[in-house]
C-alpha cells in the first residue's frame, strides 16, 4: 500500500536538516520496503515568498490528503516585520489547528554518549528519558479575544485569552496516561492552578481522567516548580502533561538535559495518529546556510513518524540505532561537541546516519 508524506522544509536551517532526514527516510523506505511517496510543499517564510501567505490553501489540502507531514522549521528575520496575520509562525499554527494535531509528544532522551554534552552534571542526567506531552491546538495560542488596542489615555494595551474546555483537557490527559502505560506509569500534570482558572479546571479534569487509569501514578506540579525540578532532579519525571504555552517552554528547557535542542524530535498527532513530525527547535537563523545545524532531531522525528503513524517499529528502531551508532563513532555537530570528539557538519552527520543504517 503506497503512503504519501508531505515534506515541508520551511526556512533557515529547515531545508538543510530536512535534506538529511529525507535521505534517512528514503533509505529506511528501501530497506524495509515501505514504498512511501514524497511530495514537497512550502510553509512559513518560504510560502510567503512563493504564495504570499504562510500556508497556501493548496498546501493545506495536500496536508489533509497525505498520511503524514515532515516539517523542518519556520520563521526568520526576513519575515519578522510583516503583518502579524501572515507571519511564518501563523502558517505553522494554522496547519496544527486545521489538522487537529492536539497531541504533541516531545521526548527528551539522553543518549549515554552525550552525557558530557549536557550543561548539567552527568549524574543528574544520565539515563534520562522523559516524555513531554504538550497540548498543541488550544490555550493561549488560539484563545480569543486577543488584540492590541489604544486606551483613552493614549497608552497601548495588548491582551490574550487562555481558554481550555473540558474535552480539550480530557483528550490530552488521556494521551499522557496512555503514553505512561507504555513507559514507567507516572504522569506529572503541570499547571498554574494556584493562580489561573483554566489551570484549576485542567487539574480537576486530569484528576477525573486519572480514575480511568488506576495503574498510573499521578502527581501535580505548578509550572514554576516544575521548571526548577527539571534542572534539579529531572529523572523524577516519566510523562509530563501540560498546556500549550507551558509545554513550549518546558520542552526547550528539557532539551538541554539531552545535550542540545538539536536532539529533541517531536510528533504532533490527531486522534487517529495521523501526524506532523518536526524537530522541537526553530529555524536557527544564526547558523542557517553554514552546514552547522544538527540534523538528528529531524532524523529522530522521522523515526517517530514510522513508529506512531505507520506502525513500522523495526524501521523506527533501526533509525534510532543508527543515530546511536554515529554517536558511538564520536561524530558531533557543534551543539553537542565535547573534547575528544570529531566535529562534523550537517551533511556529514546525515551521511553518517545513512551509512550506519545501511549496515544494520
Ligand atoms: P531556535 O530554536 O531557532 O534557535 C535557538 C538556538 O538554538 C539558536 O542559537 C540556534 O542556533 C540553536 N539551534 C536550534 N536548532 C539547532 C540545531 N538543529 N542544531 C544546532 N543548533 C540549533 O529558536 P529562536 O532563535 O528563538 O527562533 C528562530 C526562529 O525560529 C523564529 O522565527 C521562531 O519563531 C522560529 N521557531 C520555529 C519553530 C518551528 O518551526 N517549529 C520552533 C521554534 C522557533
Ligand atoms: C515550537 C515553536 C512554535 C510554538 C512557534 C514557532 C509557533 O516554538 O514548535 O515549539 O510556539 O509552538
Ligand atoms: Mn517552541
Amino acid at each position: 500500500m503506497s503512503k504519501k508524506i508531505l515534506v515541508l522544509p520551511g526556512d533557515g536551517i529547515g531545508p538543510e536538516i530536512i535534506r538529511e532526514a529525507v535521505k534517512v527516510l528514503e533509505l529506511a523506505s528501501e530497506k524495509f520496503n515501505l514504498g512511501y511517496e514524497l511530495v514537497e510543499g512550502e510553509l512559513g517564510g518560504a510560502a510567503i515568498d512563493k504564495h504570499g501567505v504562510p500556508l497556501a490553501d493548496s498546501t493545506l489540502a495536500l496536508a489533509r490528503e497525505v498520511d503524514a507531514v515532515l516539517l523542518g522549521a519556520v520563521g526568520g528575520p526576513k519575515w519578522d516585520n510583516i503583518d502579524v496575520a501572515i507571519r511564518p509562525e501563523r502558517g505553522l499554527l494554522k496547519i496544527r489547528s486545521e489538522l487537529g494535531l492536539f497531541g504533541n509528544l516531545r521526548p527528551a532522551i539522553l543518549y549515554p554518549q552525550l552525557a558530557e554534552a549536557s550543561t548539567l552534571k552527568p549524574e543528574v542526567v544520565s539515563g534520562l528519558d522523559i516524555l513531554i506531552v504538550r497540548e498543541l491546538t488550544g490555550g493561549i495560542y488560539f484563545g480569543t479575544p486577543r488584540d492590541t488596542v489604544t486606551l483613552e489615555n493614549g497608552e497601548r494595551m495588548a491582551y490574550d485569552t487562555l481558554p481550555y474546555s473540558e474535552s480539550e483537557i480530557r483528550r490530552i490527559a488521556k494521551v499522557g496516561f496512555d503514553m505512561a502505560r507504555l513507559r514507567n506509569k507516572k504522569v506529572c500534570s503541570v499547571d498554574k492552578a494556584n493562580v489561573l482558572d483554566s489551570s484549576r479546571l485542567w487539574r480537576e479534569v486530569v484528576n477525573e481522567v486519572a480514575k480511568e487509569y488506576p495503574d498510573v501514578e499521578l502527581s501535580h506540579q505548578y509550572v514554576d516548580n516544575a521548571a526548577m525540578q527539571l534542572v534539579r532532579a529531572p529523572k523524577q519525571f516519566d510523562v509530563i502533561v501540560t498546556d500549550n504555552l507551558f509545554g513550549d517552554i518546558l520542552s526547550d528547557q528539557a532539551s538541554m538535559l539531552t545535550g542540545s535542542i538539536g536532539m529533541l524530535p517531536s510528533a504532533s498527532l490527531d486522534s487517529n495518529n495521523k501526524g506532523m513530525y518536526e524537530p522541537s527547535h526553530g529555524s536557527a537563523p544564526d547558523i542557517a546556510g553554514q552546514d552547522l545545524a544538527n540534523p538528528l532531531a529531524t532524523i529522530l522525528s522521522v523515526s517517530m513518524m514510522l513508529r506512531y503513524t505507520f506502525n513500522q517499529l523495526a524501521a523506527a528502531d533501526a533509525i534510532e540505532q543508527a543515530v546511536s551508532d554515529v554517536l558511538d563513532q564520536g561524530l558531533r555537530t557543534g551543539d553537542i561537541f565535547s573534547a575528544g570528539m570529531r566535529k562534523v557538519g550537517t551533511t556529514e552527520m546525515g551521511d553518517a546516519v545513512v551509512a550506519a543504517l545501511a549496515k544494520l
